[in-house]
């Protein structure tokens, strides 16, 4: 067993850490203020390749692992956790599903150009009445000659309305409930496909959430994902993924409120002495970063997982589940540590802290991962 990065995974950690550090973290807060999303970050993540990191260069990839891609979201959420749920949703969300489930036809069409970073990528499944119980979705689509019509509404998009390439789940068969649910790629500027309502959020404020709506959208029957009534199954096993890319984030989170903390800690003196030195910040400190690196290593050992091809439902949603709630405490402590400064936006901590939160809450609750685990671990 060897705990060290291979040399490929350092050098790319200090790829994306120096790009992070120089174009994305100098417009972190006023993105997060303005609620802008800055398509250009994005291009010059494709500039790097980091647009497609998983995927083979036959389609516009890098050919790398999925660690390195969880490396990547990891180090862009330590400055920024907007830019990194933008890779994350592009990845393992939009990108994942096409090219596990998607013909030749569809990967050159819409994962090669996603993996390039000309197009970016979303994922709709969740609806108004249906989020955890994700079985209970309305959105159908009838097959009309050789279109489906797709009509129903999606909810809290990452991504949405900037993305050109949307995977979303419809019903073809309502009565057969998620037997009868199906995949579609559907791209932006069709027909009868409309965004509706922007969220203004807690955090993660500079990437876009927004409602899908989907009125007589006629698809055509080339873009069914797989096939007919494999829709929850590819909803499911995608999730699987994108559980650890958000653990990923969360992780990223952590550290940097951690570091934001460690660094603030040294330099403040109360009582004559710097506030790390004394036990009641020092333990604070030793206990959030003790949390961190526990939630780092259940974050890549998902990720090895999936690269050497063994299951990875239960380590992922452990991992989103264990850094998910380290984000939360970590980032909160951080706030702790700063005292009074850390309630203001003159430090990174508070935005840390109410981005945080939504690692807890999407791609499934954490309650939700804790059912995923509990199956897991009760099923014959
Ligand atoms: N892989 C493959 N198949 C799976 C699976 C998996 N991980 N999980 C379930 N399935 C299959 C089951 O085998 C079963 O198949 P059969 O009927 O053929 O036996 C079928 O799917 C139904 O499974 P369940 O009975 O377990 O389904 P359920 O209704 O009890 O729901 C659930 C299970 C895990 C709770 C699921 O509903 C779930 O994950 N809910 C949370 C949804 C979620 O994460 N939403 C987030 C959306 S994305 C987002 O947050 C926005 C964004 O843009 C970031």
């Amino acid at each position: 067993m060897n705990f060290q990065l291979s040399e490929e995974h350092a050098m790319l950690r200090k790829m994306v850490r120096d790009f992070a550090k120089k174009e994305v973290e100098p417009t972190a807060a006023e993105r997060d203020e303005s609620e802008r999303f800055d398509r250009g970050i994005f291009n010059k993540m494709a500039e790097l390749g980091l647009t497609g990191i998983p995927w083979p260069e036959e389609y516009g990839g890098i050919g790398a692992d999925y660690l390195s891609y969880v490396i990547a979201v990891e180090e862009l959420s330590r400055v920024c956790a907007s830019t990194g749920v933008t890779l994350s949703a592009h990845t393992s969300l939009a990108g994942w599903p096409i090219y596990k489930f998607g013909s030749e036809e569809q990967k050159q069409k819409f994962l090669r150009p996603m993996a390039e970073g000309e197009k970016l990528g979303a994922y709709g499944l969740t609806e108004p009445s249906s989020g955890s119980d994700a079985g209970a979705m309305k959105t159908t689509a009838k097959k009309d000659g050789d279109d489906y019509i797709l009509n129903g509404t999606k909810i809290f998009t990452t991504n949405g309305g900037e993305a050109e390439i949307y995977v979303v789940f419809a019903l073809t068969d309502p009565e057969s409930k998620h037997k009868g649910t199906s995949a579609f790629i559907v791209e932006k500027g069709t027909h009868g496909f409309s965004f509706g309502k922007k969220e203004k959020k807690l955090g993660i404020r500079s990437s876009p959430t927004l409602e899908l709506i989907f009125d007589n959208c006629r698809v055509p029957k080339e873009n069914l994902l797989g096939k007919e009534g494999e829709g929850f199954k590819i909803a499911m096993m995608t999730l699987d993924g994108g559980r650890n890319g958000i653990a990923a984030q969360a992780v990223g989170i952590a550290q940097g409120a951690l570091d934001a903390a460690v660094s603030y800690a040294k330099g403040r003196v109360q009582f004559g002495k710097p506030i790390g030195a004394q036990q009641g910040i020092g333990f604070k400190l030793a206990d959030m970063a003790t949390k961190v690196e526990a939630a780092r290593l259940l974050t890549y050992q998902a990720a090895w997982l999936e690269g050497e091809g063994e299951p990875y439902g239960k380590a992922s949603a452990m991992s989103k589940l264990f850094a998910g709630d380290a984000a939360m405490e970590v980032t909160t402590e951080a706030v702790q540590v700063f005292g009074g400064y850390g309630y203001t936006k003159d430090y990174p901590v508070e935005r840390y802290m109410r981005d945080a939160k939504i690692t807890q809450i999407y791609e499934g609750t954490n309650e939700i991962q804790r059912m995923v685990i509990s199956r897991y671990l009760t099923k014959d």
